[in-house]
């Protein structure tokens, strides 16, 4: 399909499709529902041909980067006896971004039949799911599931008879936003404390305890399923050429219906508005963010950008998490970048200097802009910052901090000099729920 050509954009769900029913996240409602057949039609090919069938699926990481599932599976060298491992990011901590956290509340057997395939595919025995420490509900939850997994005999020694044995692990981290990182969610999960390593070696090659690791999103190994059962065609034909499938976009802010929204890759804002009754009654779009915080910011003019990898990089963001926060015009965008810059300043891990120091003057400068005390070289001394930041810190994390910074100041440069002229916020904070 031409990237210009477009599916439909309605989908029957698949990941969400029994959210909504009883004790969704029991395994008999899973199996009800067609669970693992998947994993019983992935065991009865060779691992390799369900290898290719990701990889002819198109499915890319659903965790922020796109990077192809199926090629990264591929990286991974020859068994050499040793152990090899995959680790679940279930880490999801992007601002805005809540979609792996419904779906392992929801249906938790969709991760975990991805998981035994995966280990399957790549000739894994032991797979571990990383996730915040402080989602203590969700922690319960996968723990409840992957024992009712085992108790099936999903889980353990010659699964269903195959020959393959599998231990799945839960892992609680201690609710780090760069424990997000696959490399320091390896050393969170060594034990140490979580900071990111040098890449290469990538942890296909070289990753937990310095073995082949896969590192996928939670949402990536969800989808493996329906991929074995309904062919990667019909994934394929999805979404756009570049970005197939489907995707759960989060959408929260001034919208009258917040919420996870299941849809093909390539669908619009104004389409998903749509189903989500629009912005809040009398109000009007401002700005948004296509992919969480870190992904530069789009205003009303990008309503009808397609949301998938190469539009939104061609319209200058990023498609990330597809976490679209949504702000209408009672909204300060400086006050907005803010917040967003006072938590990756608290987050971030300390390990070069462009970022730890960076993000700490880049919070003083906003924050003096936000209370009247700024001054005219404030704009230049913001961006000098980011350039000082953008390419030249360690982790996506520093790159990150700068996106929102820069593209605020390009569409709304006005406002930040309201803010200088007029002393400090012209905005009522009464007036928008969401900074009060
Ligand atoms: P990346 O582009 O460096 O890597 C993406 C994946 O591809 C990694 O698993 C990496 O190991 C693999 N990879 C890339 N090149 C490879 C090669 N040559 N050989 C083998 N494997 C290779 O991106 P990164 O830093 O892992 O993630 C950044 C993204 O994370 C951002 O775009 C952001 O959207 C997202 N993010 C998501 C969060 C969440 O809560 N889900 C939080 C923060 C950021
Ligand atoms: Fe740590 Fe920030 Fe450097 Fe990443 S960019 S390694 S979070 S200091």
């Amino acid at each position: 399909m031409a990237d210009e050509e477009r599916a439909p954009v309605t989908l029957a769900p698949v990941l969400s499709a029994s959210w909504d029913a009883e004790e969704s996240w029991t395994l008999d409602t899973y199996l009800a529902n067609g669970g693992y057949e998947g994993l019983r039609q992935a065991l009865a090919m060779a691992p390799e041909d369900v290898v290719t069938a990701v990889k002819d699926s198109g499915l890319r990481g659903r965790g922020g980067a796109g990077f192809p599932t199926g090629l990264k599976w591929s990286f991974l060298p020859k068994p050499d006896g040793g152990a090899r491992y995959l680790v679940v990011n279930a880490d999801e901590s992007e601002p805005g971004t809540c979609k792996d956290i419904p779906l392992m509340m929801a249906a938790p057997h969709f991760l975990i039949e991805g998981v035994i395939i995966t280990c399957w595919a790549i000739r894994a025995e032991r797979a571990f799911i990383y996730l915040r420490g402080e989602v203590v509900h969700v922690y319960r939850r996968l723990l409840q599931a992957i024992e009712e997994a085992r108790a099936a005999g999903f889980i353990g020694e010659n699964v269903l008879g195959s020959g393959l044995n599998i231990e799945v692990v839960a892992h609680a981290g201690a609710g780090a936003y760069i424990c997000g990182e696959e490399t320091a969610l390896l050393d969170s999960l060594e034990g140490r404390r979580g900071q990111p390593r040098l890449k290469p070696p990538f942890p296909a090659v070289a990753g937990l305890y310095a073995r082949p690791t896969v590192v996928n999103n939670v949402e990536s190994i969800a989808s493996v399923p329906s991929i074995i059962t309904e062919g990667a065609d019909w994934f394929a034909g999805m979404g756009t050429a570049k970005s197939a499938g489907y995707g759960l976009f989060s959408l929260s802010g001034h919208v009258t219906r917040p919420g996870q929204y299941e849809a093909p890759l390539g669908i619009t804002l104004r389409e998903l508005l749509d189903m989500a009754g629009g912005m809040r009654a009398g109000h009007e779009l401002k700005f948004w963010t296509p992919g969480g915080s870190s992904t530069p910011l789009f205003t009303a003019e990008h309503l009808d950008t397609p949301l998938d990898f190469e539009s939104t990089a061609a319209a200058g963001s990023m498609l990330g998490t597809r976490a679209l926060q949504c702000f209408d015009e009672t909204t300060c965008v400086v006050r907005a970048v803010l917040r967003w810059t006072e938590f990756y300043a608290h987050e971030s891990c300390g390990k070069c200097t462009p970022c730890r120091e960076g993000t700490y003057w880049l919070v003083q400068v906003l924050r003096r802009l936000e209370n009247g005390q700024g001054t005219p070289e404030d704009l230049d001394k913001l961006l000098d910052i980011c350039d000082n930041i953008l390419g030249r810190s360690f982790c996506a994390l520093g790159d990150g901090a700068t996106s929102p910074i820069s593209s605020s100041i390009q569409y709304f440069r006005d406002e930040y000099i309201a803010h200088l002229t007029g002393g400090g916020c012209p905005f009522d904070p009464v007036a928008s729920t969401l900074f009060a």
